[in-house]
């Protein structure tokens, strides 16, 4: 069964950020460079627009930017991966191109679908089994095309997980070699109902020990999702998705949040010493992300632009597709702090420069030379003669997305309530706005990415990120400016981004 392409909607697609060309779309895997090319993988089910069983789909690069959509690589075929090909991570291995990712069963479902499993069950010799297990696999291509299923499969099994970690919570291997050896992170869940992340080793890639995990206590999650460890300016980060994280000020929002701890990895214990952590996006819509090393040496990190538990209009009203990824960041390490900045190849896409150096904005400016919903605008700024600055986005007659600078309360909010799609979370009520503190009594800079029905924001050279969908009916592109008192605009830029 494949879905009717002819009832695709296009309406909310994107011009240049990836999406699936049908179906579901969740976390970006196996990101890597094999046979120069940038291979991403996702999470992909492409019989309908909500999650299902978990497929690999995949999409190759040549610079990050305009990707080629393949045949899917992997599918839920085998005993042990059944009910889902989760997510994992890529590398070279010689000639070769190594996928690790969880097998996911699920043996609720397979009770429905499979008359003789009952038998079998009553046959188990752990009759307390769970329903639900996450295996450890490995899927090899020669080609980058076509992967094969590793026949020693499950590399890890539920055999080989510490014994106060559910063995239903164990999935996301990123994999990646230092010094002759591999690693492997896993993020997990243990009995106590906390999140952690488990490493092990291995010399062959095939047969793995443990060595370490590290788990911060119960404000920090249920279960930690898509860990990834990777060394960045003499440091090294960890990132997580944790579920569930307890809210920090205006810190930590959303219901699943994404972040980074910066310190020193011990690759002989497995310890990781904390030195720094952040959220790594303020917005609405950002999780999961996965990094990579470029063929220029540079860590580049790409998010599935969406969040667990919300409810999007593509699905409700059936438009054939859900689901993207942000574009690609580009990340470095300022003062323990994790930067993250366009992907510098985007600049090949930027079309049709309209620029105005030095004016003052007060109260309402609008001018249609920056309206546009597929571009990218650039402003830096002051606010010493002004208390409160704001620019709408997708504005139409009822409708836009508000960013708001206020200078007197120090925060920059991002306010998505008006429109008549509102994407309503399922867990929170009326939960419409992002707020993060800043220090707006120094010059500020934006670099702002509007493509159709999403918003990327960096805010002084990727020091913050705002990223959030936004859907209106209306579909308006003006972008207009109010300011309270006289802000000095130093320079506004606006590309098309085609
Ligand atoms: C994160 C996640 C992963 C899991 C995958 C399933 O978004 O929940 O932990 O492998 O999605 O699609």
């Amino acid at each position: 069964m494949v879905m009717n392409t002819k009832s695709m909607n296009t309406s909310y697609r994107h011009n240049y950020h990836l999406m699936p060309s049908q179906g579901w779309m969740n976390d970006p895997n196996g990101f890597s460079l094999f046979n120069q090319e940038y291979h991403l993988f996702y999470q992909h089910y492409p019989y309908a627009t909500e999650w299902g069983p978990m497929h690999w789909g995949h999409a190759t690069s040549k610079d990050l930017i305009r990707w080629n959509h393949k045949a899917i690589a992997l599918k839920p075929d085998q005993p042990y991966d059944r009910n889902g090909v989760f997510s994992g991570s890529g590398m070279t291995v010689g000639n070769e191109h190594w996928l690790y990712y969880t097998g996911h069963t699920d043996t609720h479902l397979n009770q429905l679908y499979d008359e003789h499993y009952q038998k079998k069950q009553h046959a188990t010799p752990f009759p307390d089994e769970p329903l639900i297990r996450q295996v450890q696999c490995l899927a090899i291509s020669k080609d980058g095309v076509n992967y094969e299923k590793f026949h020693g499969n499950p590399v890890i099994s539920s055999e080989e997980i510490p014994e106060d970690i559910r063995l239903e919570d164990f999935r996301d291997p990123k994999v990646w070699s230092h010094e002759q050896s591999f690693y492997m992170a896993v993020g997990a869940k243990t009995i106590g109902l906390t999140g952690t992340v488990l490493f092990y080793t291995s010399k062959n890639g095939v047969n793995w020990n443990y060595l370490n995990r590290l788990e911060l206590g119960p404000d920090y999650g249920t279960v930690w999702e898509c860990p990834d460890l990777f060394e960045l300016d003499g440091k090294h980060v960890l990132l997580f998705s944790p579920q569930d994280k307890v809210r920090k000020g205006n810190q930590f929002e959303n219901v699943h949040s994404t972040m980074a701890l910066i310190g020193e990895f011990d690759y002989n214990t497995g310890y990781f010493t904390i030195e720094t952590e952040q959220e790594l996006d303020q917005g609405f819509d950002f999780y999961a992300p996965q990094t990579t090393l470029t063929a220029e040496n540079k860590r580049v990190m790409i998010a599935w632009m969406n969040m667990w538990d919300i409810n999007y209009p593509l699905h409700a009203h059936d438009h054939g597709w859900n689901g993207s990824m942000t574009l690609p960041r580009e990340l470095s390490i300022t003062d323990g702090r994790m930067i993250q900045k366009p992907y510098h190849l985007i600049e090949n896409h930027q079309r049709h420069l309209v620029e105005k150096q030095r004016f003052f904005i007060k109260e309402h400016y609008r001018n249609p030379a920056f309206y546009g919903n597929s571009q990218r605008l650039d402003i830096r700024l002051n606010m010493q003669y002004s208390s409160q600055f704001s620019i709408s986005f997708f504005k139409g007659k009822n409708e836009k997305l508000i960013l708001t600078l206020d200078k007197q309360h120090h925060q920059i909010t991002l306010n998505r309530k008006q429109s008549q799609y509102p994407i309503e979370s399922l867990v929170s009520k009326n939960d419409f706005i992002r707020s993060m503190t800043i220090d707006l009594t120094k010059p500020v800079q934006l670099s702002v990415f509007l493509d159709v029905s999403s918003i990327e924001i960096f805010i002084n050279q990727g020091e913050h990120t705002i990223t959030s969908l936004f859907f209106t009916k209306e579909q308006g592109n003006e972008v207009t400016f109010y300011s309270e008192g006289e802000t000095c605009i130093e320079e506004m830029k606006k590309w098309e981004i085609m």
